[in-house]
Parts: C-alpha cells; sequence; structure tokens
C-alpha cells in the first residue's frame, strides 16, 4: 500500500464515521427526509454520522488539470470540496443520496464523484492502470435514488453513475435502495415502508462498520 493510501487508512482508525452526501438541489425535499432517517438508524447503531447538504457548498466540477496525480488530492481548486476532502477519508461509512434529474443523478453529484478523481493513481501510460487510494480499507457504501416515475427503468443512470466510480473508488457498496413514485416535496413522509427501510440501511452500515 502506498504512503498516501497508508495514511488515509490511518485515518479511519478509532470510532467509525459515516458522511452522508445529499444531492438534491431541493431543501427539505424527499432525499433530505430519507438521508436524515438513514443517519439516525446508523446513529442509533452507536456511529456517528454526519450529513452533508451539497447545495450549501459552493464548489464546481473537476477542472481536468491534473495537479492531482503528484499533489494526491486537489489543489488546482480550492472551494467547498476542500473542506469535504478530509471528512471523507476520514469516514469508513458513505451514503449518497441523489433524486433522478433527467434519468440521471442531479449535477450536484456528478460534480461531487467528479472531484473524486484525486483519490486515483495512476501510471504515466495512456491508457494504463490506475488505482485508488481510498481502496483496501474496509469503506462501505450505500446508495439510495429517488424519482417521480413508477418504474425502475424511468430512474435511467441514476443508481449506475453512483454505483461504478464508487466502486471503483475501492468501496464495498453494501445496499442500493431505489426509491419510486414520489414527487412533491416531503411526500416520502407518508412512505412508513420507506422510512423503515432508510432507517435499516443505516443500521446496517453501521453494524457492519462495527464489526
Ligand atoms: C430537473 C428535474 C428532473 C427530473 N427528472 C426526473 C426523471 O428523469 N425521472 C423521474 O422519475 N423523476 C424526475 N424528477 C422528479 C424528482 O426525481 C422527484 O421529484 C424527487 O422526489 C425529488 O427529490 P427531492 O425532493 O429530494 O429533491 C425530476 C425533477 C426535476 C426537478
Amino acid at each position: 500500500m502506498d504512503t498516501i493510501a497508508k495514511k488515509y487508512k490511518n485515518a479511519l482508525s478509532g470510532s467509525k464515521k459515516i458522511i452522508g452526501i445529499n444531492g438534491s438541489p431541493r431543501k427539505n425535499g424527499n432525499s433530505d427526509i430519507l438521508l436524515k432517517q438513514i443517519l439516525k438508524g446508523a446513529k442509533e447503531t452507536n456511529v456517528s454520522a454526519k450529513r452533508i447538504y451539497l447545495r450549501d457548498f459552493q464548489f464546481q466540477s473537476c477542472a481536468g488539470c491534473e495537479k492531482c496525480r503528484k499533489d494526491k488530492i486537489c489543489t488546482g481548486l480550492n472551494d467547498g470540496m476542500t473542506l469535504l476532502y478530509p471528512k471523507i477519508i476520514e469516514s469508513q461509512g458513505l451514503v449518497i443520496i441523489s433524486p433522478t434529474h433527467n434519468y440521471n443523478v442531479t449535477a450536484l453529484i456528478k460534480a461531487f464523484i467528479d472531484r473524486l478523481y484525486c483519490f486515483y493513481n495512476f501510471t504515466k501510460d495512456r491508457p494504463g492502470p490506475w488505482s485508488s487510494n481510498l481502496a483496501g480499507q474496509g469503506r462501505k457504501a450505500v446508495l439510495i435514488a429517488v424519482c417521480e416515475q413508477k418504474s425502475k427503468k424511468d430512474m435511467g443512470f441514476t443508481l449506475d453513475a453512483m454505483r461504478l466510480p464508487i466502486k471503483a473508488l475501492g468501496f464495498d457498496i453494501i445496499a442500493e435502495l431505489p426509491v419510486l413514485k414520489v414527487f412533491n416535496r416531503g411526500k416520502i413522509r407518508e412512505n412508513k415502508e420507506i422510512l423503515a427501510k432508510a432507517l435499516n440501511l443505516g443500521k446496517n452500515l453501521a453494524a457492519l462498520l462495527n464489526k
């Protein structure tokens, strides 16, 4: 394991933490309620959890400057993501929730995931092998997608767009929850079954981290 990866692994020693990333631009919407519920489950299982509303952070998508190849963290941009990197590194659990916007994750989640590019190591060969400085450290993730339509196909790429990169970064995705048929702000409150599932997701993630 290279030095940076070792440093990130060491940042996980001590009590387990979960970071919950919310990609909805809508305040008090369905993602907000679901994320609160998941993290409530985690806290009930004695893992500390922090909610991040990406809409409250000023940040842009990756500029492709490639400075991270040398610096091993994003140094090309100094913005809201600069505040989030340490929290990501020190959290063994990651929860990401995105509403479906046009068959995909929201622009906030896309920009967030693109900014995780700085966690990769590349060789000089193009195309060439790569590795992630977050891999092999027992990091675990839960992915949730929320949409209006009733069929999973109307979610389009929402779950795929989170799963592929988060897996590539070295997270073990322990669960995915597609939440269908919810449009109005806060409507998910009426769906007790989904709320119970969300609570359990948080409990399960916390229990696995504590193993
Ligand atoms: C710009 C935009 C695009 C959307 N695109 C889709 C879509 O492609 N498929 C779908 O089922 N719902 C779509 N929706 C509906 C949202 O996914 C739905 O209202 C969801 O509950 C919003 O979650 P939130 O309250 O956490 O923001 C869209 C909503 C907006 C604002």
